[in-house]
This record gives structure tokens, sequence and C-alpha cells, in this order.
């Protein structure tokens, strides 16, 4: 990798928005709070644990990501897992995030939803006082749990709406599709909550489920998305719409053989709202700045490019225009 490209792209200001705070538990952590909670590891070496790491699709990947939520039990445990990613975003010129965290991976293991939000929110507020990091919290349902569950799910978190900007829908697309959840995402807009969901790559029925996405959810995003190249009509009325993207190249070439860098640089030409982010960084081995350079070394895409992901990044984030604004012309500062 050139140094220059690094440093440009570490230096973007940048906003991440498809990154899951349990997906950022590195070994190191895991170990910490498994022995601060008296639990005992299959794994007892950073390299066992990163042995595990050996994804072929999305689901062999769930299955080893849901297991090790187990070491976070306390509010502190979800304050330091998120304090943790929010400096090194930091380091990686995130000057804003919006961050999807799964609370029923945890209540349905007996964490009290309160623990969970507690403990995220103290590190919002705190990358905000002592990082300038402006910090969101994206509710994520599972879409492998039933509907019913997502609305309880969805009530819990009502006396929190402060603290949490959307809503999204996660874990295994298989057999789930988003009509599943209309009903609970209509709610949660009623609510006052923006909208997301995931539609991951190269699953049975991605682009069904991409065109259900847009017209009978009505989101105010995607998450990954890019097999809407396999119909133009959609690509049109997404750009049309203005929705944004979040695509996550190194997580792609985890759970797919590649990191569809033909469809991302596609849609980024096309003019769509693409952003680049690290999906779970410490499970595909890059945070965002990682993601940045590969894409460019993989597509060949200049400085202008990497600038223009770092617009779209403001202008697809939930950020007040005036905010957007000004992010938009610190990058442009930047980029010269
Ligand atoms: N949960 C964490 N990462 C995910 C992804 N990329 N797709 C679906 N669910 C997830
Ligand atoms: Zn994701």
């Amino acid at each position: 990798m050139s140094s220059d490209l690094a440093s440009f792209v570490a230096g973007l200001p940048k906003a991440e928005l498809h990154l899951h705070l349990e997906g950022t538990l590195e070994p190191e952590l895991k170990f910490a709070l498994a022995a601060r909670n008296g639990i005992e590891l299959a794994e007892k070496t950073v390299e066992e644990v990163r042995a595990t790491y050996d994804f072929t699709d999305l689901t062999s990947f769930l299955a080893v990501y849901y297991p090790a939520m187990q070491v976070l039990q306390t509010a502190d445990d979800f304050h330091d897992l998120a304090w943790a990613y929010l400096e090194r975003a930091h380091a990686d010129g995130v000057v804003h995030v919006e961050m999807f965290f799964d609370p029923q991976a945890h209540t349905s293991r007996g964490v009290p939803f309160v623990d969970v939000i507690g403990g995220y929110r103290r590190a919002v507020v705190r990358a905000e006082r002592e990082l300038g990091i402006s910090a969101e919290l994206i509710l994520c349902f599972l879409r492998d749990f039933s509907a019913e569950h997502a609305m309880s799910t969805l009530m819990e978190a009502l006396p929190y709406r402060s603290w949490i900007v959307g809503v999204g829908l996660d874990s295994d697309e298989r057999d789930n599709p988003p009509a599943k959840f209309q009903a609970v995402f209509a709610r949660a807009k009623q609510e006052g909550f923006l909208t997301t969901m995931h539609c991951d790559i190269d699953q049975v029925g991605s682009i069904d489920n991409i065109r259900s996405v847009l017209d009978e959810i009505g989101v105010d995003r995607i998450d990954h998305g890019t097999n809407i190249v396999e119909d133009p009509a959609l690509v049109a009325l997404a750009k049309e719409r203005g929705l944004g993207f979040t695509t996550c190249p190194i997580s792609n070439s985890f759970v797919t053989e590649q990191m569809k860098s033909d469809e991302i640089v596609q849609l980024l030409r096309e003019g769509l709202r693409v952003t680049v982010n690290s999906d779970d960084p410490a499970y595909f081995g890059g945070y965002i700045a990682d993601n940045y350079v590969a894409l460019a070394e993989k597509a060949g895409l200049d400085r202008a490019d990497l600038a223009q992901l770092a617009i779209n990044s403001f202008e697809a984030s939930w950020l007040t225009p005036a905010r957007r604004a000004e992010y938009i012309a610190r990058v442009r500062e930047f980029a010269g």
C-alpha cells in the first residue's frame, strides 16, 4: 500500500454509517471482559480466536459472531466496547458515526435493555466530549427473530428514543424478507425513527428484497444493497430518491468471493450516494480507512473519488443539512 494513499485516507474527514458495535469486539477485549465476568472461553489465545474466523458466507460468520457476545454482561462492558471502537475510528479520521447495536442478542440472554443502551450511550456522550466525534445509535432488529419480538423490542426502546436516531434490520436474510417487518417499520416511522435495512450481498432473492425495501418499506437508506445493479430501473429509482448505500468492501470479501468493487464503483460512477464502511471490523480485519484503501487499490480510485465517497458519507448521514454542509466543506478543504 502506498503510504501517501494511507495518509490521505486517514486525514480525510469521514462518517461511518455501517458499523455493528458488537462487530468491534477484538479478541483482546473479549479475553479482558471474560476475565472480568468470570467466563471461561473455549479458545485460550488471540490466535486461537482468530483461527475461528474462517467464514464462507453470512451464516457462517453469524455462527461465530453471536456466541462471542456472551462476554458482554454489564453496562460497563457495553461502554468499554463502544469506547474502544470510537477511539479507533477517531484515529481513522471518522468525525461522525451512526452505529448499529443488536439489543435482542443481549436481552434474549437475560441482559437488561437499559444496561445495553445505558453503556453505549455513555460512550457516545464521552466521544463527543473527549474526541469531538458526533455519534448516534441505530437499533437493529434481528430478522431471524419473530416480528412480534421486534415489535416488543421497539416498545422497550421508546423511553430511550432520544438516544436512538433510527432503526435497522440485520442478521440472517435467508427466509427473512423485509416484508416480515413491515408493521414494525411502519410503527417505528410513526414514532419518529429514521429507517434502514440490510440487503446483504448475493442472497437468495436479493433483488426482490431490494425492491421490497424501496417499494413496501420506504427506507431512508440501504445497508450493502449493491445487488441493485441487477435492475437498472431500481438503480434509477434509488438515484432519484438520493438513497444512501452503505457498502463494506472488506466484509464483502469475507462473506462472498469478492469485494464487489465493480458494483460499488458502477453505482458511484452513476451518481448514487455510495459510502464505504467497515461493518464488523474486528472479524473482517479492517477498520474504515482500511476499507477505503482496499477499494481504492482494487478499483484504481483516485483522490477525487475518495473525497466523493467521504462527501457521500455525510450526504447519506442522518445529520441536519447544516451539519452535513459543514462537514462537506471540511472534506473539500482537506482534499483541495
Ligand atoms: N450482523 C452483523 N453484521 C452483519 C451483516 N453484515 N449482515 C447481517 N447481519 C449482520
Ligand atoms: Zn452489517
